[in-house]
């Protein structure tokens, strides 16, 4: 009976120091994956970085490639409003180039409602297949636009 009450003990304090052990590895895998993530932001930080000054020439692309531009031109009225006075209009009233892109606030540079039917025909058509990213990238390169 004695013995294996002392036995019972030994198991439960080889447990122990076992759980113990377990802990510090524990610890130390914590510390490697904080390490990890410190780099891995820096490395997001560096990819945003390049993304942003990337993000001009990809929505340029987008921009003739999706056809907006056969409507907008920098400096002239062609069928919409021209980006330059596009970029007016939203830098004034602090809009949202996106938000309108994805239907989600009203047109405030042409009200007039043929025209707005115009560009609501392409949000409502090809626009919403454009990722969050695709848009960010072509209000990017609008807001260039100089
Ligand atoms: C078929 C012609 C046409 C095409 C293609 C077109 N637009 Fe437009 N766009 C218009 C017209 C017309 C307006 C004026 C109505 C208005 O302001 O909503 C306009 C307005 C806008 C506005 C201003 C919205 C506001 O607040 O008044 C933005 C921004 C815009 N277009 C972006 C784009 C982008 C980006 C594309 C390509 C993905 C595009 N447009 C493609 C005709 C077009």
């Amino acid at each position: 009976m004695k013995k294996s009450i002392l036995l019972l003990g030994l198991t439960a304090l080889v447990f122990m120091s076992c759980g113990d052990d377990k802990k510090t590895t524990k610890k130390e895998t914590e510390t490697k994956v904080e390490v990890k993530e410190e780099v891995k932001a820096e490395a997001v930080k560096e990819e945003v970085a390049e993304a942003t000054t990337g993000n001009v020439e990809l929505g340029k692309k987008l921009f003739t490639e999706k056809t907006c531009a056969t409507c907008h031109q920098a400096d002239a009225k062609v069928i919409g409003p021209s980006i330059k006075d596009i970029n007016k209009i939203y830098t004034e009233k602090s809009a949202d180039i996106v938000k309108f892109l994805k239907g989600e606030s009203e047109a405030i540079v042409d009200t007039d409602p043929g025209q707005v039917a115009i560009m609501k025909a392409n949000l409502d058509g090809f626009v919403k297949n454009l990722s969050d990213d695709e848009l960010a990238a072509i209000s990017a390169y609008m807001k260039s636009v100089k």
